[in-house]
């Protein structure tokens, strides 16, 4: 079975993205999109371009703290590891903790992606390092960690990988639900190293998701681009406006699509008419900033030690190394 999936993409069972659009947008109330769907091919290279911006530091912190402890990381691991990450990303800083393992002994490393294009990404910027056994699971995350621990065998540990504060885009304690979900599917001993983004003034993060030359608001727009793409929609796109604010209560960055008037919207392929107002809003995403310690909390909370923790100067940013206990 292993060798049969050596460098393979293994797809399916993915969620609906038109039944997701249709209870989205037929919410009462607030309207919203699932931030999933963001990162199809567009979507995911103009994440790309956004991770290189100035304004936004969180990926290259998150690759600086990776660099910098990948040999710790590895060090504190000893044995046979399986090595699991929960959104692939583009590989990049993957790459830090891929090698350093790949220098102790042949690896295998599952990236768990809904988005084929992403996996691709990860797979062409990954596909050298030597003695890594790359193998895309095209999954929903929960899913994907499931089917990579049932082809455990013995004696094996699993190290998760859930980097670049992806777990900010839950709401407040869908967050700590989700750890204490991957937590029932690790055995005690299996470890998790997990990205968060930490608090900081409020203007740096609005930089950060409305930068001066567009490209976080091409970023959000493509999502109804994308709708028109795959499902028919006849969104016109000069329409609507990206907005980026905080909200305090929650401690999250929001990202919103502003409707600039009123108007009806077809989308034929989610089977949906939309009525929007002047100035109403689809909520496309939530990026929450943590406190160093709620990170702390939440780990425990989930049963989980956190045995090391490293932050990043330059771009409050923390990487926790959880063991499960
Ligand atoms: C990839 C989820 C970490 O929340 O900062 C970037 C996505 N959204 N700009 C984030 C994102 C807008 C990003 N994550």
């Amino acid at each position: 079975m292993r060798g049969m999936l050596s460098k393979s993409i293994v797809s399916g069972a993915v969620g609906d993205f038109a039944t997701d659009v249709r209870r989205g947008l037929t919410k009462v109330g607030q309207k919203e999109l699932p931030s999933k769907y963001l990162y199809d091919e567009i979507g995911s290279k103009l994440f790309e371009v956004i991770s290189e911006l100035p304004e936004y530091g969180l990926t290259r912190a998150d690759e600086r703290l990776l660099r910098a402890h990948s040999a710790e990381v590895v060090g504190r691991i000893p044995g046979e590891v399986i090595l699991c990450e929960l959104g692939s990303g583009s590989g990049r800083k993957t790459r830090w903790i891929l090698e350093a393992f790949s220098r102790r002994r042949h690896t295998y490393y599952y990236p768990i992606e809904i988005s084929p294009a992403a996996l691709n990404i990860c797979r062409r910027e990954l596909a050298d390092i030597e003695s890594v056994e790359i193998v895309g699971l095209e999954r929903e995350y929960l899913d994907g960690l499931l089917e990579v621990a049932a082809r455990r065998q013995a004696g094996q540990r699993i190290l998760v990988l859930f980097l670049g504060s992806t777990i900010g885009n839950f709401s407040p304690s869908a967050d700590v639900q989700f750890l204490k979900e991957i937590r029932t599917i690790l055995q005690e001993g299996d470890s998790l190293l997990l990205g968060t983004d930490l608090e900081k003034p409020v203007p740096q993060l609005i930089g950060a998701y409305d930068d001066p030359i567009g490209v976080s608001a091409a970023f959000n727009l493509n999502l109804l681009a994308r709708i028109n793409r795959e499902l028919k929609g006849e969104f016109v796109l000069s329409r609507f406006e990206h907005l980026a604010r905080f909200n305090t209560a929650t401690r999250s960055i929001e990202m919103h699509l502003v409707s600039k008037q009123e108007q009806v919207v077809r989308i034929p392929g989610a089977g949906l008419t939309v009525a929007l107002e002047l100035g109403e809003t689809i909520w496309t995403e939530s990026s929450r900033k943590y406190a160093v310690s709620e990170v702390l909390q939440m780990a425990s909370a989930a049963s989980f030690r956190c045995e090391v923790q490293w932050l990043d100067q330059e771009w409050p940013f923390a990487e926790s190394l959880l063991k499960a206990e």
